[in-house]
C-alpha cells in the first residue's frame, strides 16, 4: 500500500515540503527536497541529537541552497544523500526515506 504525498510539479527547484505519515504505529516526521527531475526525502530528525531540522515550516536549506542546515547546531548535510560534512555529527547522516514516482505523482510506500 501506498500513500501519495503530491505531484512533483507542485515543487520547485529545491524546494522543501514536510509530511508526515505512519510507519507500523509511529508517526514520522519527514521532508521532500526537489532536485532537478527527482525528489528525495529525509527523515526530519538531525543525527546529532535527534531534534527536528527546521524552525520554520518547509525550511530545510542554506541561503544559497547548497546544502540541507540544521537549525540547531547548524550541521551541513549534502543534498543528494544527506551526508554531514560540517558540524557536530560530521560523518553521519540523515535517514533517507524511500519513494515512488509514478506518472509525476510522489507517493510513499507503507510497510
Ligand atoms: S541538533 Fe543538529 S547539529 Fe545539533
Amino acid at each position: 500500500m501506498s500513500e501519495v504525498i503530491c505531484r512533483l510539479d507542485q515543487l520547485a527547484e529545491r524546494e522543501c515540503r514536510e509530511f508526515e505519515w505512519s510507519d507500523g504505529g509511529e508517526v514520522v516526521a519527514a521532508f521532500l527536497l526537489r532536485m532537478g527531475e527527482g525528489v528525495v526525502a529525509y527523515r526530519n530528525r538531525c543525527p546529532h541529537t535527534g531534534a527536528p531540522l527546521n524552525w520554520y515550516p518547509d525550511q530545510f536549506l542554506t541561503l544559497e541552497q547548497e546544502y540541507i542546515q540544521c537549525a540547531l547546531h547548524g550541521a551541513l548535510f549534502r543534498l543528494e544523500d544527506g551526508f554531514c560534512v560540517h558540524g557536530p555529527c560530521s560523518g553521519d547522516s540523515l535517514q533517507s526515506i524511500e519513494l515512488i514516482e509514478e506518472a509525476g505523482v510522489i507517493s510513499i510506500k507503507h510497510r
